[in-house]
């Protein structure tokens, strides 16, 4: 955990702040490349890089093979900021304007359904597409399923609107490792697919470390990279991952309540002991969940702290109690940065305490939270 000089160093000026540590970004790509070493990487950036930021993200991951974002509006934001990799468009598009825009930006839609099809066949511009086929192996979200795919996959391949063609599938629930939806997905995957001597790609992050039989010739990692773990049963420094984003936000007050003072909306914390509370400018405005619980931690001076009482707009409480009593400890004082998430304490805990899993809250990030690349 970085101590409260280094965290001083970092200047809030009164407002919260994300973190972002380009250098764990490419250790985490690293990670993905070595453990699948005989693939190509599309890493997913959509939803603004999970909150990171989309364009310095892309910057930062340029030796990944090929970015994946789901809008249209992502993939211009990229080719604006001169990124010329491959993108893929995992959501597809389904107008003659938006297949122009794909031509002309060199953009590589999926296509997963007969509105896909239907519309890139009638397309005749003269211009040839890359496209990603996505088969339905029993998500039943998006895709063509069983023999609805042997026939996708037939119009497409005489399609001269088309000049190559992966085939893709998503996951349901890599993230649990022994559970038997994984091997029988790619099983009906390699059942539809191993005829047709073509690209394949199978894996989002927990498919990539689960297991080398997942990686076929491209892999889809996303949550990873941002140093998150995808599985319940090991954290993301055990699988050898580092946080990228680290949520700091400033201490604005410092309280000194009595036994039974209550604190913060409902008064749903009440003191059992002289406490002393610090209000820490970030709430739910900024992204901090509104349904983390009091007992949720949160980082002061190389020290956890709970939470206390109601999340609000724009700050929550925490009990410094026992930080101001130890002994050996920094005086803490108003200004000092608090750790909501990231550096030492993984985003995951903060997930779990508040009912959530981690891609939701650093997507949430508000954009009244500045972003800082270190
Ligand atoms: C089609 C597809 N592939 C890959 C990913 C990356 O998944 P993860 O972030 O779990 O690695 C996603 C994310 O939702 C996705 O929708």
């Amino acid at each position: 955990m970085m101590d409260l000089e280094q965290l001083r160093a970092l200047a809030l000026h009164g407002e919260p702040c994300a973190i972002i540590d380009r250098t764990a970004l490419h250790h985490n790509l690293k990670l993905a490349r070595n453990t699948a070493s005989h693939s190509k990487i599309l890493a997913v950036i959509k939803a603004n890089a999970y909150g990171h930021g989309i364009v310095p993200v892309a910057q930062a991951l340029s030796d990944a093979d090929a970015f994946g974002v789901a809008r249209l509006k992502e993939a211009l934001a990229l080719r604006d900021a001169g990124i010329m990799h491959p993108i893929v468009l995992l959501e597809g598009v389904y107008s003659h304007h938006d297949l122009e825009l794909c031509a002309r930006l060199q953009l590589q839609p999926v296509v997963h359904s007969f509105e896909q099809l239907q519309a890139l066949e009638q397309w005749s511009s003269g211009e040839k597409l890359a496209v990603w086929c996505k088969v339905d192996t029993g998500m039943n979200r998006l895709g063509f399923s069983g023999s609805a795919f042997a026939t996708a996959w037939s119009r497409l391949k005489t399609l001269p609107q088309v000049k190559q063609l992966v085939a893709m599938t998503h996951l349901a629930d890599a993230d649990d490792r022994h559970d038997l939806r994984t091997p029988n997905q790619v099983t009906r995957f390699k059942q539809l697919t191993d005829s047709l001597s073509v690209e394949r790609s199978v894996s989002n992050s927990a498919g990539l470390l689960t297991s080398q039989a997942l990686h076929m010739q491209w892999v889809r990692p996303g949550l990873m990279l941002y140093g998150m773990s995808p599985f319940a049963d090991a954290d993301a420094s055990a699988l050898g991952l580092r946080p990228v984003m680290t949520l700091l936000a400033p201490l604005i007050a410092i309280r000194h309540l009595e036994v039974g003072d209550e604190v913060g909306y409902g008064g749903t914390w009440r003191a059992q002991r002289k406490s002393c509370v610090g209000i820490v400018a970030g709430g739910y405005a900024d992204g901090y969940p509104r349904h983390a619980k009091s007992g949720t931690p949160v980082g002061v001076a190389g020290r956890y702290v709970p939470l206390i009482g109601r999340v609000s707009m724009d700050m929550i409480a925490i009990d410094l109690t026992d930080v101001v009593h130890a002994e050996h400890q920094p005086k803490i004082q108003v200004g000092d940065p608090v750790v909501l998430w990231g550096d030492s304490l993984p985003v995951e805990q903060v997930a779990m305490h508040a009912g959530t899993i981690p891609y939701e809250l650093v997507c949430a990030i508000s954009q009244r939270v500045a972003i800082k690349y270190l």
